[in-house]
């Protein structure tokens, strides 16, 4: 069996040619987004938009809650496979780029299954954990800033439900987290990060190297082993 595949920009365009669906609506919020100074690089790839949809799909996620909205793209994935009745709940630190996602959301018809929270992560997910309760969230998609990381993820273990998932972007950060010369806070957060992972025995895990890196999480129940 092969190593690791390295991606060429070849392969990468064979990738979306071959399985890349994404719409008019996502495409020109992509395009608007990208008007922006630091647009294209705060934005999740379109293949890990999509990829967001399928798992929220394939988990069947009611109640979903993303730590950095942006301007929506990835809110708008998300939304868009919230199963019936369900909701994203979406918080970032700034409505700065709010108003840019939200025509798009209307266009494809999830504005009133998002909920957006203004306000530090850290404060909106201790509210979200007294007024929800714990286990009331059955996805959560986790891609603000680095030294928030793990900070983020504590938080959101209590709130999410046995079995559910956790999704973290920039795992991989650039590749500088495999760079011994890299020794800025960014980086450092996603490494520390990246060992807390690797030792929580509270979870599964697997650090798929696509796109900036995406790493899943699945709680596991209390009866489960710790292996
Ligand atoms: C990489 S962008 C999110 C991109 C978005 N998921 C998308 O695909 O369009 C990170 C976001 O995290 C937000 N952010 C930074 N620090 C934060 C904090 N302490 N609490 C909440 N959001 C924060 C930023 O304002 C920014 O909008």
């Amino acid at each position: 069996m092969a190593g690791q595949l390295h991606i060429t920009s070849e392969l990468s365009e064979y990738v979306q040619r071959m399985s890349l669906r994404e719409d008019e609506i996502l495409r020109s919020l992509r395009e608007k987004t990208a008007t922006l100074p630091t647009g294209g690089a705060m934005q999740v790839m379109a293949e890990e938009g999509q990829l967001l949809t399928l798992l929220a799909r394939l988990t069947g996620a009611r109640t979903v809650l993303e730590v950095g909205t942006f301007t929506g793209y990835s809110t708008l994935c998300l939304a868009r496979a919230v199963a019936p009745g369900g909701r994203v709940i979406t918080c970032d630190i700034t409505e700065r780029w709010l108003h840019l996602g939200v025509p798009y959301w209307r266009r494809a018809g999830v504005l009133d299954r998002i909920d957006t929270r203004i306000g530090d992560a850290s404060d909106t997910l201790a509210t979200l954990l007294l007024d929800e309760g714990p286990g009331s969230v059955d996805l959560v998609f986790i891609d603000a800033d680095k030294p928030g990381y793990s900070k983020y993820y504590e938080a959101s273990l209590p709130l999410l439900r046995d079995n559910g998932l956790i999704v973290v972007d920039n795992t991989l950060f650039l590749g500088r987290v495999a760079d011994p010369a890299a020794r800025d806070a960014d980086t450092e957060a996603v490494r520390e990060f990246n060992a807390l992972l690797r030792e929580d025995r509270r979870v599964d895990v697997s650090l798929l190297p696509m796109a900036d890196g995406i790493t899943l999480v699945r709680k596991k129940g209390p009866a489960e082993p710790p292996c």
